[in-house]
């Protein structure tokens, strides 16, 4: 196993009172430990296909009168429905019911226009859902769809983004809160007088989440109350909007996401498919699955919009950054406002004295985008990132060399110093690794046969952060432990770590602890996103298991007969958490491809990242996570790009047929690695996110070995053949 050791220091003593709780285990390590390398606790029931995801539950828990429903999707982009003539669906065998505008139960509005599915007649895209079919059988249901009637009056639609789209407007805010624009100095001013400059203007097409599991939910009413079994990132959150969108009491509504199979972001606020299943389930009054075939995921689930970018760099003599402007053109949909903050790597990574980084969105007649895997970081790092490489050519300086000239030890954008960086050490140990040193900078030098080899490096950065969860924690007599909290295990491996948070904040051995999550009926906790899951719910977590510690203390060290329960709420820790730090994970990634001069085809031979992302809690499932944003980065930078179509607006790639995620040939050799770092500021357990920060460099580094091959700067993702020839 090739990985660095996990950084080895004891917890932070967060206790109240400082020293250990009482009965912490005296800092005797058992096997399972934080940091041991952990196996999927319900790696079993996965492999074997036990474990059952949300559609499953159809099948597997007895529904009696169960039904399945099929969505219609609009064929226009743009206008009303003139009438739905839900007759010929009706008439075919063991057809339920049609839904639509005309018939659905109302919807009250939860702050997401896109899912107030079947409530008017307006078309705002093409793949919207203008109707229902709910019947028997999923093939019954499937049929009835394609034989409802609908008859729109289309007006005119516009579905082609410019980068400089007349409708282009300056949000109030970025996704995620990132200031829309922000300029430092005077960065034309310093441009201008800058020694070596370097202008570029960078394209990330359209991208889909994807995720193995299709969205699917299964939804049952009984005496009021609902219960659903949805693939989600975050209960909690698809419990409370349910619960508003029908007018319920948060107590009556359950949502159960047991297992789910990946989300990337486009399960991490509820979809419309868990809307219409509930709907349907109500209107019915029987319960309803739906599973979304993957050709309506893009339409329906959210995807990464495309981004323009235009990139300015001015550097001294030295290659010291002296200007620095990113502007990123977007689009989102008319339903609602997403504006992809890809410009926000720029006031994270280097230091530069004058800067501005700006977004514009425009709404165009299209399915509305979403969160993706590190959203606005990724996209933003491709176009930063190869910016920077053309720098290093312009500079004539080794590309690495230029990363660590720029190093700052404060956040350039909030002047704050961080709380942690080893982006440095990162590079260097990076390099060391991948053999860097000693590379010839000259493109299209290097050869094997008719294949041209070349060597490219990125930087990455993602926001390490943690939100207020609450967590119980239960001793029974005789020893054993329950800690409840609804968290999301999307594949991470979040279940097994939570449990070894746990099982290390009580100092008992890992088989004592049982860990419940993945149901809105469990203490609130956010959602898988944003790389804040393990932050935010092991704070809760350790928090509630030194509480107990404090607690059984109290009743002489063993619970009373009923056991001892307590809850902890990191609401308040969270806001005290002092504002004097910047907070982010660093990496950095080397790639090596080879570029066939026949054919155009490009291979990645290696990739190698290095990360800084506080302490790591289970080294197996951390790289993992690693690697698998590293492939996806593969994927963004060879083979995965979408278009919207203007004619009919909507996207030309829609299933895996034509949007080619990296397939398992794809991928040749993929290594991760991670670097000790301390970090007492951020929680409890040191620990930074680490579910995105692996795709955000990856292109970049992609391209800029493209690059160091060929001579042939691609700007505009991904590096198909065509664009080498
Ligand atoms: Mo992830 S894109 O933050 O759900």
């Amino acid at each position: 196993d090739p990985e660095s050791g996990p950084a080895r220091r004891p917890a932070p003593d967060c206790s109240p009172g400082g020293g250990p709780p009482p009965g912490a285990g005296g800092g005797a390590r058992h096997a399972g430990a934080l940091g041991e390398p952990v196996i999927r606790l319900e790696g079993r029931e996965k492999v074997t296909g036990a474990a059952r995801y949300a559609a499953d539950h159809a099948a597997e828990v007895p529904l009696e009168d169960r039904a399945y429903a099929w969505p219609v999707p609009a064929t226009i982009a743009r206008g009303r429905i003139l009438s739905v003539d839900p007759g010929p669906a009706l008439a075919g065998p063991g057809v339920v019911a049609v839904l639509s505008h005309e018939n659905a139960p109302r919807l009250t509005d939860a702050d997401d226009a896109t899912l107030l599915v079947l409530q008017s007649p307006r078309v705002a895209h093409r793949g919207q859902c203008v109707a229902l079919a709910v019947a028997e059988t999923l093939e019954a249901a499937r049929a009835a769809a394609a034989a409802v009637r609908v008859v729109y009056e289309a007006e005119p639609h516009d579905a082609a983004f410019r980068p400089d789209h007349p409708g282009l407007y300056a949000p109030d805010t970025a996704n995620a809160g990132e200031a829309t624009d922000r300029i430092h100095g005077d960065p034309d001013r310093a441009y201008e007088e800058a020694r070596f400059r370097v202008e570029a203007e960078y394209l990330v097409p359209p991208l889909h989440n994807h995720p193995l599991e299709p969205h699917a939910a299964t939804a049952r009413w009984s005496g009021g109350r609902l219960r659903v079994y949805d693939s989600s990132q975050g209960t909690t959150v698809v419990g409370r909007t349910l619960a508003t969108l029908f007018g319920l009491a948060e107590e009556s509504v359950t949502v159960v996401s047991e297992h789910v199979g990946g989300g990337f972001g486009s399960k991490g606020t509820p979809r419309p498919h868990v809307v219409l299943a509930a709907l349907a389930a109500r209107e019915t009054g029987r319960p309803v699955t739906l599973a979304l075939p993957r050709m309506l995921l893009p339409s329906l689930t959210g995807h990464r919009p495309f981004t323009a970018h235009r990139v300015r760099l001015g550097a001294d003599g030295e290659g010291r950054l002296t200007s620095l402007e990113h502007a990123v053109t977007t689009y989102s949909s008319t339903v609602a406002e997403y504006t992809e903050q890809a410009a926000t790597p720029g006031r994270h990574l280097y230091a530069v004295p004058n800067s501005r980084t700006t977004h514009r969105v425009t709404r165009l007649d299209v399915a509305t985008p979403s969160w993706m895997r590190a959203p606005g970081g990724c996209p933003g790092a491709f176009a930063l990132e190869s910016a920077l490489d053309e720098l290093a050519v312009a500079c004539e300086l080794d590309p690495v060399e230029l990363r660590l000239r720029n190093d700052t030890a404060e956040e350039p954008d909030s002047g704050l110093p961080y709380s942690s960086r080893r982006l440095a050490d990162c590079l260097r140990s990076g390099a060391d690794r991948f053999g860097w040193w000693g590379r010839d900078p000259r493109p299209g030098t290097r050869t094997e046969g008719r294949l041209l080899i070349g060597t490219g490096v990125a930087s990455s950065t993602h926001p390490a952060l943690a939100q207020p969860a609450v967590a119980e924690a239960h001793a029974a007599p005789g020893g054993g432990y329950r800690v409840r909290i609804a968290a999301a295990d999307i594949g991470t491996g979040a279940r097994t770590v939570l449990t070894q948070i746990a099982a290390d904040a009580l100092g008992a051995p890992l088989d004592r602890v049982r860990v419940e999550i993945g149901a809105s009926d469990l203490p609130p906790a956010p959602v898988a996103g944003g790389s804040t899951g393990t932050a935010s719910w092991g704070w809760a977590v350790h928090q509630a298991c030194r509480e107990l510690l404090y607690a059984l203390a109290e009743h002489g060290g063993a619970p009373p007969e009923a056991g001892l329960t307590v809850r902890a709420d990191t609401t308040e820790e969270i806001a005290a958490v002092s504002d004097a730090w910047a907070r982010r994970a660093f990496g950095a990634q080397f790639a090596e491809v080879a570029v066939d001069m026949d054919t155009g085809a490009t291979r990645v031979r290696r990739l190698l990242g290095v990360f800084a992302t506080g302490r790591i809690l289970n080294p197996r499932t951390a790289r993992s996570q690693f690697v698998g944003g590293m492939i996806m980065g593969l994927g963004m930078g060879l083979t995965e790009h979408s278009a919207l179509d203007p004619e009919f607006g909507d996207f030309t790639e829609q299933d895996l047929a034509a949007y080619h995620v990296a397939g398992c040939a794809d991928v040749v050799d993929v290594q991760a690695y991670w670097l000790p770092e301390e970090d007492s500021r951020l929680n409890p357990m040191g620990a930074k996110g680490i579910g995105e920060i692996g795709i955000v460099g990856t292109a970049a580094a992609i391209t800029s070995a493209v690059y160091h091959a060929t001579g042939i700067r691609v700007r505009e993702l991904p590096v198909l053949p065509e664009r080498l020839l």
